[in-house]
């Protein structure tokens, strides 16, 4: 069976991990994955987090099976966090504790395979590598639409709204909750509207990826766009992770979130989901769900992680701000007019302007790895790199 197998193609960022890994220079950078590092290049555990798996050593109590859609109390709290604490919302919605953003977004591929199979999910392009792959997994058909306007390195909301007025009623489009993976380039309260509307009009299903809540500007704030979405649509799904903004990457916590026109359909679906999920891993792995409810409902310890949470904004911010400059203090601009889209982007991501060669180049010649799609984790910058990033920027460009 395996004797003549061919190597199968890296993943075209954990791939570059593995590479990264591999290689023996001793100054190189990894500005590929999408994790959060702090000034010493480290990915921390946050206080918050070590605080609430102390608790949980003490209070455990049994490691039995947890339901096939994982607690009530972490439900709740996903929930609250995404729409705020009293939203009317909440009254049409249900919520799957799932291993992961990649989980959430499998499961919803699947209940759309078993239970809508005429369904297409539209991607922008670009988008996250691995949202075709994990579509393509569970059979379902993806299409693309454009996104990024790479000549003025913004979105192209003509683009957008163009396709989704050729997209069929009952399709279903994917949309960034915020900090847009790759491009880190997200509507503004204006086009959040825009884009409600038009999927309202044409009866279009919006599927949000939110892997990103509080990486931007704030919890509620990088909320917004998904509220705003949700004053306007009756029915979305929403897959959400919490590897990013807890800090829990190998804990895969995340979860899948059907809103509906009313309780009774949201829970109909999520009888869908639960049957999807059964033939898949049965059901969630609790730690890190745990550590999320025991971190959402204390006060103590939501100021904690909130605080934490704050400081990495920070920091990315002033990455940004450092990067940008610099780069220009070198008298390097990425292509375009100006550095300035770089401190305009939000989130983990900058869309660079460069192109594969010149990243291939960055690679093979300095050891510094970034994603093929061109994608740079401003997150894994620190002050004691950026000379070094820039001075590779400005050879290979
Ligand atoms: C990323 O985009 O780098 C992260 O979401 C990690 C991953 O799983 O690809």
């Amino acid at each position: 069976m395996f004797d003549t197998l061919e190597m199968a193609p890296p993943d075209a960022i954990l791939g570059l991990t593995e590479a990264f890994q591999n290689d023996p220079n001793p100054n190189k950078i990894n500005l590929s994955v999408g994790v959060y590092k702090d000034e010493a290049g480290r990915t921390p555990v946050p206080a918050a987090v070590r605080q609430a798996e102390r608790r949980l050593l003490d209070v455990e109590t049994t490691k039995s099976y947890k339901p096939i859609t994982g607690t009530p109390d972490y439900a709740a709290a996903v929930q609250r966090l995404m729409f705020g604490q009293d939203a009317p919302i909440l009254s049409r919605v249900q919520t799957a504790h799932t291993p992961g953003g990649t989980g959430a977004l499998r499961d919803a591929g699947d209940y759309l395979h078993h239970v809508h199979p005429g369904a297409t999910v539209w991607l922008s392009e670009p988008t996250w590598p691995n949202h075709p792959n994990i579509f393509k997994a569970a059979g379902v058909p993806t299409r693309t639409y454009r996104y990024f306007d790479p000549a003025a390195n913004a979105l192209d909301i003509d683009g957008v709204l163009d396709a989704f007025r050729t997209i069929p009623a009952g399709d279903v489009v994917l949309l960034h909750g915020c900090c847009h993976n790759p491009t880190g380039v997200d509507p503004t309260a204006e086009q959040w509207r825009a884009v409600a509307d038009a999927l309202a009009q044409r009866g279009i299903v919006p599927l949000v990826d939110f892997a990103y809540q509080g990486l931007a500007e704030g919890l509620a704030e990088d909320a917004a766009g998904l509220r705003t979405l949700l004053d306007t649509v009756d029915e979305a799904i929403i897959c959400s992770s919490f590897s990013k903004n807890f800090g829990l990457y190998c804990e895969r916590t995340g979860a899948l979130t059907i809103v509906a026109k009313h309780q009774n359909a949201a829970i109909r679906a999520m009888s869908h989901i639960k049957t999807c999920i059964r033939a898949n891993y049965s059901n969630p792995p609790a730690h890190g769900g745990a550590i999320v409810t025991a971190i959402l409902t204390d006060k103590k310890l939501t100021d904690l992680w909130q605080d934490e949470l704050a400081l990495m904004r920070r920091r990315i911010h002033g990455m940004r701000k450092l990067f940008a400059d610099t780069l220009d203090a070198k008298g390097v601009t990425l292509p375009g007019d100006d550095n300035t889209f770089i401190i305009r982007q939000r989130g983990m991501f900058s869309f660079s302007g460069l192109n594969r060669r010149q990243v291939d180049a960055l690679r093979e010649k300095f050891s510094v790895f970034i994603v093929g799609s061109v994608r740079i984790n401003i997150a894994g910058m620190t002050e004691a790199n950026m000379d070094r990033l820039c001075e590779a920027i400005a050879a290979v460009l």
